[in-house]
């Protein structure tokens, strides 16, 4: 009976450990996508600072970095990764095939901006900014909720 006990309590120290690695693992995919999501807003307030002064230059950069963060953005989002303070929607999963449009819509903006800034076209840029944070919200409309879950 007590070898039983101890078994039995070795068995559920094992299942915690478990289940408290998964929960760790989770943390930090939801950490790294919201970086990932910081690192997009940065660049997106760079781009507007730097269309205002017409350098172009560094909107492109800037451009053409959100374009590599939004090849990012799916691989971000592991089934099911909802454990923890996060503001993802089930939708993300259910509708997986329109977030995976939203994404590619963010990555066509980047790209158009990136264009229009390369020719130097201020009336183009300033069109191709809107459009970029229409791709933005885009997606935060239907699958980012307004407040974080857990925690
Ligand atoms: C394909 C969908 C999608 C696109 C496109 C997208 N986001 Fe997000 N974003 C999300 C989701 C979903 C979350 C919530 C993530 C979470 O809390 O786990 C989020 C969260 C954020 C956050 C909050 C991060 C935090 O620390 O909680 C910021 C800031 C953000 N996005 C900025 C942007 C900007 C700027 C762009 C455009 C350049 C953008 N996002 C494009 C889906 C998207």
């Amino acid at each position: 009976m007590v070898k039983g006990k101890f078994l039995w309590a070795v068995l559920f120290g094992i299942l915690s450990l478990f289940i408290s690695s998964q929960l760790f693992a989770q943390a930090d995919v939801l950490e790294k996508r919201q970086k990932l999501m910081k690192g997009q807003s940065a660049a997106a307030k760079a781009i507007k600072g730097a269309a205002e002064g017409k350098d172009y230059a560094t909107v492109e950069t800037k451009a053409r970095d959100i374009m590599g963060t939004a090849d990012k953005i799916v691989d971000h989002f592991p089934k099911g990764s909802t454990a923890g303070k996060t503001k993802a929607k089930a939708e993300i999963w259910e509708k997986s095939d329109d977030f995976s449009k939203g994404a590619k819509n963010l990555r066509k903006a980047a790209s158009e901006l990136a264009d229009a800034a390369k020719s130097g076209d201020g009336a183009a840029v300033d069109v191709k900014v809107k459009a970029l944070s229409a791709a933005c919200k885009g997606c935060h409309e239907p699958f980012r909720a307004e407040k974080y879950s857990g925690e």
